[in-house]
């Protein structure tokens, strides 16, 4: 049975849009999944759907086989946890540490799995140092490491970041790599959104496309970032390796720069 089994979503906002249409996909316990699609193509309220911030029109969601429906907010809070798009809409804490006891507070965690929990989750998303810090006084990159921060101490099963990519430099990027890395190796199950395909090349298993409200491909990172017409039809740009090893003739689909490089070199001489 998959941790996560998304069945047939569809969603309509009061203003009678369809955002979402009859979404399908699962999700098992150590995946690390991106999802990707341009704007407005129903990720942010997909995902929603997922930890039950947003209700369906239509279809489900199952946790480790049973619909959401039947689960508690609180219930929900201890299996998805989400990172909002905008850190703003999350933060309201005079400070990370407050911020990131907050949740914990509200699932009853005793004191000492609290501190152990938030010197964890500050350390794994380089707040230890800020801890003390007003939110508002980090940039809004740091902020949305507050956020992340705040759903890793709740250890969730499933971890779901919305667009943790946005405005992060190298150092951010490092970061974000590194605790997906051992978040999965804990059996947590990563979803992703980013707008950044370069990262997704390099840091996830699994991808997702979105596209006008559906999903469009779903599948090895490798499958679908060499389906020229998928990557087209959702308006995204091939990672620059994929492209060089699509024009260079190679036939073995790959996302290692090393191999694409040593293919190369074998086949100028
Ligand atoms: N509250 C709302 N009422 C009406 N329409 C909405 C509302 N929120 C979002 N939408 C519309 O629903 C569509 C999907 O929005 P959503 O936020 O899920 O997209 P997204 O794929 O996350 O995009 P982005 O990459 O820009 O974050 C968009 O066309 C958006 O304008
Ligand atoms: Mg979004």
């Amino acid at each position: 049975m998959a941790l996560v089994e998304v069945k047939n979503l569809s969603f309509y906002y009061p203003n009678g849009y369809q955002a979402v249409d009859d979404v399908s996909f699962t999700i098992e316990a150590g995946e690390n999944i991106a999802i990707v699609g341009q704007n407005g193509a129903g990720k942010t309220t997909t995902v929603k759907m997922l930890n039950g911030l947003t209700k369906p029109s239509s279809g489900d969601v199952l946790i480790n086989g049973e619909s959401t429906k039947n689960y508690t907010t609180a219930q929900m809070a201890r299996r998805v946890g989400y990172v909002f798009q905008n850190p703003d809409d999350q933060i309201f804490n005079a400070t990370v540490y407050k911020e990131i006891e907050y949740g914990l507070k509200k699932m009853k965690v005793d004191m000492g799995e609290c501190e152990r929990r938030i010197k964890d989750a500050a350390e794994l998303t380089g707040m230890t140092k800020y801890l003390e810090t007003n939110p508002y006084d980090l940039p809004l990159s740091m902020r949305k490491f507050v956020t992340i921060a705040s759903v890793i101490a709740s250890n969730c099963d499933v971890m779901i970041f919305d667009e943790p990519t946005a405005g992060q430099d190298l150092d951010g990027l490092k970061i974000l790599s590194d605790l997906n890395r051992v978040l999965t190796q804990r059996g947590k199950a990563i979803v992703t959104i980013t707008h950044d395909m370069e990262f997704v090349a390099d840091n996830y298993d699994r991808v997702i496309v979105m596209c006008q409200k559906k999903v469009i491909a779903d599948g090895r990172t490798k499958d679908v970032f060499f389906q020229k017409e998928i990557m087209e039809k959702a308006m995204l740009k091939q990672p620059a390796l994929v492209r060089i090893a699509m024009e260079a003739g190679m036939q073995e689909k790959t996302l290692d720069v090393k191999k694409l490089a040593s293919y190369i070199r074998q086949n100028s001489r």
